[in-house]
């Protein structure tokens, strides 16, 4: 049986890095996956297929409906879905193959099978080669799958995933969308810019759950104007293939050629052993883990979508390097204050920290300073002047507690902020660092001007 210093289950970004980091720190390591290509949901069918996809219709939306404005005409602007599904899968493949290269340049050994926890510290794998490793710690980074609604069990024809649906041959004339969450709008801008018309059912009466209200409201107007349609507080009852139509509760019901359901995520938890050794789950089903990511089970570690907190790659990948160093050095630490979240729609929607109803809700008194992208002049000159910055800063102590951002590259923009909420940063602070102009980041510093009333170009 190899005998490692730390094995990774799961080559997803909470996985692989944990993987790099051990290895840096000197570890022995090995990274089990049970697919061929490296990177998990993230790379395969999750954040880079999809952001290809927003970017290849984004060309396309925008050949069609607005370089006209910019005094460039083009006669005739044809779709060529397959050319676009191929870009795709050839950015897959290279970040993939990336992967492979840095694992064996970290010398981690890389298993292809399935893994399961067999006994304190001992891990069996199902695979071209079945085998038993061991390792006197081991990381769970099992990742998540999409969440099912017991009325709508996907077919992978007309009522789809989202895996499936980064891959239609064709642009469904109508399509149905079964929550107003990131993948939801994501993939629904997707087809709508390629032609759908798209209908976006959601159970709560507003979008994006979690987000700033004001930011979620003022985005779904935006999206409404790019032709997307809402159903808000709407049940789904089920749907009937063969009429090609998803019931709604009320008996009403929408005709579409397919339907995306778009509801969560849950954690990879079963059918890894994680009774017999003993790790405890949540009422969710996830990996409960302590402030050093440790399970209930000695030398067992848990990061990313497997344990509580928001799915998103880059927390995983932050808690991937903590918990080994943690491990290794005794010391590694996350701030799930500062970790950004964006949604890659048109305009970007991103936000840091906490929301107007957060502070609202603990009685923490605030500061807010806005501004709108309508008055700063890059934004104008790319002709992209929906949206704003919302900054909100603790009334008392002037620290930045949430920056929301709706407009364009939001999702480069809120670097900034998370970095000021990471160093305790005031809105002063802010304020008071000299911003290029003419930059889409003048509009956080005018926000931040704004807080203490000291806007200068609105
Ligand atoms: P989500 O949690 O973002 O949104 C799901 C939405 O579905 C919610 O608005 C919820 O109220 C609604 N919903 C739930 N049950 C429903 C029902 N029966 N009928 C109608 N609506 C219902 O989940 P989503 O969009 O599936 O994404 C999963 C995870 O993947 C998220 O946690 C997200 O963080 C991550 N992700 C992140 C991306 C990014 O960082 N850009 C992109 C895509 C996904």
């Amino acid at each position: 049986m190899d005998r490692f210093d730390l094995i990774v289950l799961g080559a997803g970004p909470g996985g692989y890095v944990a993987a790099i980091r051990a290895a840096q720190l000197g570890q022995k390591v090995a990274c089990i996956d049970e697919n061929r290509q490296l990177g998990g949901t993230c790379l395969r069918v999750g954040c880079i297929p999809s952001k290809a996809l927003l970017e290849s219709s984004e060309r396309y939306a925008e050949a069609r409906h607005d370089l006209k404005k910019h005094g460039v005409l083009v006669e005739e602007v044809k779709l060529d879905l397959a050319a676009m599904l191929k870009r795709k899968t050839e950015i897959v493949s290279s970040l993939t193959g990336g992967i492979d290269g840095l694992l064996k340049k970290h010398k981690i050994t890389r298993i292809l099978g399935r893994g399961k926890l067999v006994g304190e510290g001992r891990i069996a794998i199902a695979g071209e080669k079945s085998s038993e490793i061991s390792s006197t710690h081991i990381v769970l980074a099992l990742g998540s799958r999409p969440a099912a609604i017991p009325s709508l069990s996907i077919d992978g024809e007309f009522i789809c995933g989202s895996d499936q649906a980064l891959s239609w041959p064709s642009v469904p004339k109508k399509l149905v969308v079964v929550g107003a969450g990131y993948i939801g709008l994501e993939l629904g801008s997707v087809w709508s810019r390629l032609g759908s018309e798209v209908t976006v059912v959601e159970a709560l009466d507003r979008i994006l759950p979690g987000m700033d209200g004001e930011i979620a409201d003022l985005a779904k107007s935006i999206f409404e104007k790019q032709g997307v349609i809402f159903r808000l507080g709407s049940k789904v009852e089920g749907a009937d293939k063969a009429k090609g139509r998803l019931k709604l509760a009320g008996g009403e019901s929408i005709e579409c050629e397919r339907v995306l359901v778009a509801v969560g995520r849950r954690a990879n938890t079963a059918d890894a052993g994680l009774e017999t050794a003993g790790v405890a789950l949540d009422p969710q089903g996830r990996v409960l883990v302590n402030e050093s990511f440790a399970t209930s089970a000695p030398g067992v570690f848990a990061i990313g979508d497997c344990i509580a907190g928001p799915m998103l790659a880059h927390k995983a990948s932050e808690e991937g390097v903590a918990c080994v160093e943690r491990i290794v050095t005794g010391f590694g630490h996350v701030n799930y204050d500062a970790i950004p979240g964006v949604v890659y729609t048109h305009p970007e929607i991103a936000s840091v920290g906490k929301t107007e109803q957060d502070l609202q809700q603990s009685q923490t008194e605030y500061r807010v300073g806005k501004f709108a992208f309508r008055a700063n002049g890059r934004a104008r000159a790319l002709g992209q002047t929906d949206g704003l910055v919302k900054m909100l800063a603790d009334k008392t102590t002037d620290r930045l507690l949430g920056v929301h951002i709706l407009g364009p590259r939001a999702g480069d923009l809120i670097a900034e902020a998370a970095v000021a909420i990471d160093f305790g940063a005031s809105s002063e602070d802010l304020a008071r660092s000299c911003h290029a102009h003419p930059t889409l980041a003048e509009a956080l510093h005018e926000a931040a001007l704004d807080v203490d009333g000291r806007v200068l170009h609105s």
